[in-house]
C-alpha cells in the first residue's frame, strides 16, 4: 500500500511538473494573441485615419502602452525585440538574441515565420522564470514603415524620432522580431 501511494504521489509530481511548462506556453500564447490583435487594430485605425505618416505617431506613443496593459491583465512581462530594432527599448538581451538568431536559422532552412516559437524554465537569481518567444512575421502593410522604399515623409520622421533606426529594408516574409513572455515561478 505504502508503495502505491509512494507510486502515484511521484505520478503527480511528474504529471504536475511536466504539465506546467505548457500551461505557461498557453498562457504565453494567450497574451500574445491579444497584444497581436491590439497592435494590429491600432495600427489599421491609424493607417486609416492619417496614413503612414501619422501612423508612425501612434506606434510611437502608445505600443509600449499597450504592451504594458496588456501584460498587467495577463500577469506576466510582455515586450517585443528586434535583431534590427527601431525603438532602443527593445533591444533584445543575451538570451532573446540567442533564440532570434535561432529563428533566422530556421527561417532559412525553410520552417514557416508564422509558427516558430521556443521556450524554456530557466534557474535565476531567487528562482526560477519562465521564458517564451513567437516570431512576428513582416507583412505587407508592415513594407510602410520597415520596408526598402519609403515615402518621403514617412523617412523624415523616422529619422527625427529614431536616430538610431535599424528596422527598415525588410521585405514580406521576413522575420521583424518576435514578442518576449517572462514569468517568474515559485522554486
Ligand atoms: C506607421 C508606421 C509603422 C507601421 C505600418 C508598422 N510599424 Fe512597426 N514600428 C513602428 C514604430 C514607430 C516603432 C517603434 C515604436 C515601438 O513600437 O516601440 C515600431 C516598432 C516595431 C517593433 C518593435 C521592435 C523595434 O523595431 O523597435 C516590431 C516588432 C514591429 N514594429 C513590427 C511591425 C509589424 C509586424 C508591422 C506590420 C503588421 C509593423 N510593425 C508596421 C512603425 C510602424
Amino acid at each position: 500500500m505504502k508503495q502505491i501511494i509512494f507510486g502515484l504521489c511521484l505520478l503527480v509530481i511528474t504529471l504536475d511538473g511536466s504539465a506546467e511548462p505548457a500551461t505557461e506556453a498557453n498562457k504565453a500564447k494567450a497574451a500574445i494573441k491579444d497584444l497581436a490583435g491590439a497592435l494590429q487594430a491600432e495600427l489599421k485605425g491609424a493607417m486609416q485615419a492619417g496614413g503612414p505618416v501619422a501612423a508612425i505617431a501612434v506606434c510611437n506613443t502608445q505600443a509600449i502602452t499597450i504592451t504594458a496593459k496588456v501584460a498587467a491583465g495577463h500577469d506576466i512581462a510582455l515586450s517585443r525585440v528586434s535583431l534590427k530594432n527601431r525603438n532602443p527599448a527593445n533591444a533584445p538581451n543575451a538570451w532573446q538574441t540567442a533564440v532570434l538568431e535561432d529563428f533566422e536559422r530556421q527561417k532559412s532552412a525553410g520552417e514557416n515565420v508564422t509558427t516558430l516559437t521556443w521556450s524554456e524554465t530557466a534557474k535565476v537569481k531567487g528562482g526560477r522564470e519562465f521564458r517564451f518567444m513567437k516570431a512576428i512575421p513582416t507583412g505587407a502593410v508592415c513594407l510602410n514603415c520597415h520596408g526598402t522604399s519609403l515615402a518621403p515623409g514617412v523617412t523624415d520622421v523616422l529619422a527625427s524620432l529614431y536616430p538610431e533606426d535599424r528596422a527598415t529594408g525588410f521585405s514580406e516574409g521576413d522575420i521583424r522580431g518576435a514578442f518576449v513572455v517572462t514569468r517568474k515561478l515559485p522554486d
